[in-house]
């Protein structure tokens, strides 16, 4: 594989870590060594692909443990990290792993599921591609159901094409939406792979499931579908037909190999060492299943053989009970990377409330905006918001930014109650308002660890 192509396959290659953070700071406040670490992983893998081949394969990603109290921030910067990137992104549970042998997911299954993920990436990106041919062909199958007629009436040509061409007009006028026509299609046979489940097989993953598949006989059925339905299942099919499924295939892989990122979450969970019996022993044994996977080893998936030696992984955990240095040391030297992140602030609210481009304050005005009423916050009543939410994490327990959510629903439950039955027009939220609805609440420590 050349580089070239490389290049191509990861357009953050174009992302300085300059502008990577300056990406990042649209969704997240604060958190600015973080932020760093990941831009320059990020950064590293592209520099990577530069490299001459034999040293480009002894470059290691730098795998990064983001450690830090909750709603902090951590998923957040992955998510929005992974979608800059481009990049097949999987998030995975750490402590939802059990060691090989016993019963439950094996740590493999997070590549597995990666390069499917990764596929789907691909081909829908595909399917945008040759969305407007699959379009016309299935426009083109389309008319010739409508004008059934069209194989045999080799008598009146112009007449046959002057009729194709005025139902054509109808078609795409939407007259013919709901006119019923006649179709043809494929359906596997038996649902085998409903049955897995519950056999507990859900791992026969490797192309075993689409083996079995593909040997049972499709089924042929001719339905009975509107046209506006018809439409949609040609074009589908026509799409299918128009894909290169074997390139799409290679090209998920390499993206994955190349650019995936794995994020696993709850990283302390299965820190921890002496465990000798209870549900405990199996963690440090989750840890030895990881090992292989961080250090790169081959998983077979129903994709064929992935390699995830460049995978970039990043964990993230509290670590409040537990420290990294409770990971077992080669799991630990395979996180050369650590950050911190901040606990968030009162300050730190009052800007998450407004400025990401997904904030609270935005979403709640969009919200009601759909129902015809304005709202607005004064300056007072976010520096208000802000106060409360850090008053109840320091009083009751420390959500971080998640305590906006529960202060924003209960101050404006009321209102979103009311509407539209009620209309209120201009809603402005002051600082007055704010304390009216949650200062008994929000003092009120027995009360507010239930209801903020
Ligand atoms: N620094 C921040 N700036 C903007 N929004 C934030 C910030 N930190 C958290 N949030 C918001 O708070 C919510 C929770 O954040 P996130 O999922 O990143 O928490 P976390 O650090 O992963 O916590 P946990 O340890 O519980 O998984 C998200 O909706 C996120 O947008
Ligand atoms: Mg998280």
């Amino acid at each position: 594989m050349d580089e070239k192509k490389t290049y191509l396959l990861s357009k953050v290659g174009s992302l300085t870590p300059r502008q990577i953070v300056k990406e990042l700071d649209k969704y997240i406040i604060g958190q600015d060594k973080a932020k760093r670490a990941v831009a320059i992983a990020l950064r590293n893998r592209f520099r990577r692909q530069m490299v001459d081949e034999e040293l480009r394969e002894e470059i290691m990603p730098n795998n990064i443990i983001m450690i830090g109290p909750t709603g902090v921030g951590k998923t957040e910067i992955a998510k929005r990290l992974a979608r800059l990137a481009e990049a097949p992104f999987m998030k995975v549970e750490a402590s939802k792993f059990t060691e090989v042998g016993y019963v439950g997911r094996d740590v493999e299954s997070m590549v597995r599921d990666l390069t499917s993920f990764s596929v789907n990436m691909v081909k829908s990106s595909k399917s945008e591609e040759v969305k407007k041919k699959a379009k016309k062909r299935a426009e083109e199958r389309l008319l010739d159901l409508l004008l059934p007629s069209s194989k045999q009436a080799v008598i009146d040509k112009d007449n046959m094409k002057q009729t194709r061409e005025k139902l054509q007009e109808l078609l795409h006028n939407g007259v013919l939406k709901k006119r019923m026509v006649e179709i043809d299609t494929e359906e596997a046979a038996a649902s085998f792979t409903a049955v897995i489940p519950q056999i507990g097989m859900e791992e026969i993953d490797i192309n075993f499931r689409e083996m079995i598949e593909n040997i049972l006989p499709k089924k042929k059925r001719t339905r009975k579908v509107t046209v506006e339905d018809a439409e949609k299942i040609l074009i589908q099919e026509e799409t299918q037909k128009l894909i290169d499924m074997d390139a799409v295939i290679n090209e998920a892989k390499l993206k994955v190999e190349n650019s995936g990122i794995i994020f696993i979450d709850e990283l302390d969970k299965i820190a921890g060492k002496g465990y000798k019996s209870g549900p405990d022993v199996s963690r440090s044994g989750v840890q030895r299943d990881l090992l292989p996977i961080i250090e790169g080893s081959t998983v077979m998936t129903k994709y064929g053989f992935v390699r995830t030696h460049h995978i970039l992984f990043i964990a993230a955990g509290a670590f409040n009970m537990t420290k990294p240095s409770d990971l077992i040391p080669e799991l630990q030297g395979r996180f050369p990377i650590r950050v911190e992140l901040n606990s968030l602030t009162e300050d730190d609210f009052k800007r998450i409330l407004v400025e990401p481009e997904n904030a609270l304050i935005k979403q709640y005005t969009a919200l009601l905006n759909t129902e015809n009423e304005k709202i607005t916050f004064t300056p007072d009543a976010i520096g208000q918001i802000a106060h409360y939410a850090a008053t109840v994490n320091e009083n009751a327990e420390n959500i971080g930014a998640r305590r906006l959510h529960t202060i924003m629903s209960a101050l404006l439950e009321d209102y979103l109650f009311d509407i539209p039955d009620v209309h209120f027009g201009d809603i402005k939220i002051t600082k007055e308002i704010i304390e009216n609805k949650l200062k008994d609440l929000v003092e009120d420590e027995d009360l507010s660890k239930y209801i903020l």
